[in-house]
């Protein structure tokens, strides 16, 4: 497995390019299953995760085309030649779960592992299956796979979600657009990688309402065609970036970026002592008088602060003047970074889901430990303003979300490298 080495000290000046974004794309590929047409997705990120879809996609006889580096790719489910997404590619990616609403949307069937939990949660899909039975298909859960049968396809209907859930309310928004009737999504969530699904779906010809807001009205159609989408911008990278000078000095415009993206966070940067500015490429950010201050932090579903960025944001407050209260609302168990932090010197008293923070004045670099994609990040941001060298190991959790990353942060001259593992 390969390891990353951050030497901390270096500022950090200059352009970083912000890729289209993971969460967004993860949900527009499985999209591709909806219609005979092609699907051509532009602006797609170079990830592993990327890869795993293919990898899933293909084996259900969609055809992935992957061009210009990787950041377009034309798929055609022309026609499909199996219904079950299997458990050793499913296991290595819960976003599988994804491929459940356009298959039983377009074949009136599909049979789908439960994806498991991972290290931040047990992450159930409860919510996933609910939504499909309510427009009308039968779920049966059996040696570890959904199957899932709607004989003469799916109605219309209402879903109701509990409590938001980002992945529920993609899948229930691909089933709609095929099912028989009108079916309204309420309490659905509101993130822009959905914004973004749902205009995919209007060029390829389903007719959605409300995106973007808490109900989603979806007017089911006989079929979709294809169409070209730009993958939006990825919001979790970009606020990443962006702390990067706050913690290791200097000034950087992370490229493509935009501020309605990441309101929220930016609403935090200002309350830290950020400076933060909307270029006509993309957001600049520097500190705008030395040390940052502390802050609290919750995490919210969108429009509220993203979960996918409190790690990141626990780096940066990590060497911050004060105490900060950070409280994690989405998944029970997204502290791992913690402990990691810890060894570099860092001051955090965790309980349950919530972290305190006390800033001191710098960490110190160590060998530590990659748990999950955002905790992993979270130790590079870290390893750039501590004193000597930081080893991350297993970033193979990295790579998933963020591409090229030692390219990316060398050209902003953070002195990093990585150390392929055997
Ligand atoms: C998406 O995961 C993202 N992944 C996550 O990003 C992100 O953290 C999360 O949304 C919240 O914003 C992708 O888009 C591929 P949820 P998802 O359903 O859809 C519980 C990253 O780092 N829940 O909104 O799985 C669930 O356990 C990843 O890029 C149920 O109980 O998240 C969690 O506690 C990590 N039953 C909460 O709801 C269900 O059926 C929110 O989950 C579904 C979810």
């Amino acid at each position: 497995m390969d390891s990353i080495i951050v030497t901390g000290g270096s500022e950090l000046n200059g352009d970083i390019p912000i890729a289209g974004a993971k969460n967004a794309c993860l949900t527009l590929m499985p999209a591709t299953l909806l219609s005979e047409d092609p699907l051509t997705l532009t602006n797609a990120p170079r990830l592993s995760d990327i890869k795993t879809m293919t990898t899933l996609l293909e084996s259900l006889g969609t055809e992935v085309t992957s061009m210009q580096d990787g950041q377009v790719l034309a798929m055609s489910s022309h026609k499909l030649t199996n219904l079950t997404a299997d458990y050793d590619i499913v296991r290595k990616m819960r976003a599988s779960i994804l491929v459940l609403g356009p298959m039983l949307a377009r074949e009136g069937q599909a049979v789908v592992s439960l994806p498991g939990g991972c290290a931040i949660g047990a992450r159930p899909v409860d919510l996933h299956l609910k939504a499909m039975e309510a427009m009308g298909a039968e779920i049966e859960l059996k040696d570890g796979y959904v199957h899932a049968k709607a004989s003469g396809g799916l109605k219309g209907g209402t879903v109701e979600f509990p409590f938001v859930s980002v992945g529920a309310t993609e899948n229930a928004l691909m089933a709609a657009t095929l099912a028989k009737g009108t079916t309204v999504l309420k309490n659905a969530a509101r993130e822009p990688e959905i914004v973004d699904l749902a205009h995919c779906l209007q060029a390829m010809g389903a007719q959605i309402d409300g995106e973007g807001t808490s109900t989603i009205t979806v007017q089911g159609v006989d079929r979709l065609g294809g169409a070209t989408h730009r993958v939006v911008t990825d919001r979790i990278e970009l606020g990443t970036y962006m702390l990067a000078p706050l913690i290791a000095g200097g000034s950087v415009e992370c490229l493509g970026g935009t501020i309605d993206l990441v309101a929220a966070f930016c609403e935090k940067l200002d309350a830290v002592g950020a400076r933060v500015e909307q270029t006509d490429r993309g957001i600049r950010v520097s500190r705008a008088n030395g040390r940052v201050a502390a802050i609290d932090v919750t995490t919210e579903p969108f429009p509220g602060f993203p979960t996918d960025l409190q790690a990141q944001m626990m780096a940066m407050l990590c060497t911050a003047n004060g105490t900060s209260v950070l409280e994690e609302k989405i998944f029970e168990n997204r502290f791992m970074h913690a402990p990691e932090l810890i060894r570099m010197g860092a001051q955090i008293d965790v309980h349950g889901g919530t972290a305190t923070v006390t800033g001191v004045e710098r960490l110190k670099g160590a060998p530590v430990m990659a748990t999950d994609l955002r905790a992993s990040v979270s130790l590079i941001l870290a390893g750039m303003a501590a004193e000597g060298e930081t080893r991350v190991n297993r970033v193979y959790h990295l790579d998933r979300g963020y591409e090229r990353v030692e390219e990316k942060l060398s050209n902003l001259g953070a002195t990093i490298e990585r150390i392929k593992g055997e």
